[in-house]
């Protein structure tokens, strides 16, 4: 993809601390979220653990304590995108060590 600007959507969208708005872009599942400081920040729109969507069409994400959490195994981030916890995480490390996860 050419480095230009790409529109994604509008500011006036993320009104609140927690609204988001999905998007794609050549084909890339991203999302816009307003954060705590009322910064917008986009990422892509996929887990880190096993690529499942995190969020859906448009909203808030503010129900889940400030975080965004995966709906399918509860991986949670805070909203400028760093990873929060995990159910289970020690078991997974576990896992990881052993070439299961
Ligand atoms: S795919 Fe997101 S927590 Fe497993």
């Amino acid at each position: 993809m050419m480095r230009t600007w790409q529109f994604a959507g509008h500011a006036s969208q993320l009104q609140n601390t927690g609204d988001y708005f999905t998007f794609e872009i050549a084909g890339q599942p991203l999302f816009c979220i307003k954060d705590d400081k009322q910064e917008i920040r986009c990422f892509y729109n996929v887990c880190k653990h096993r690529a499942h969507e995190l969020l859906k069409g448009s909203g808030n994400s503010k129900r889940a304590a400030n975080l965004i959490i995966c709906p399918y195994h509860g991986w949670a981030y805070h909203y400028d995108g760093t990873f929060k916890a995990a159910p289970n995480i020690k078991l997974y490390l576990i896992l990881i060590q052993a070439n299961y996860a």
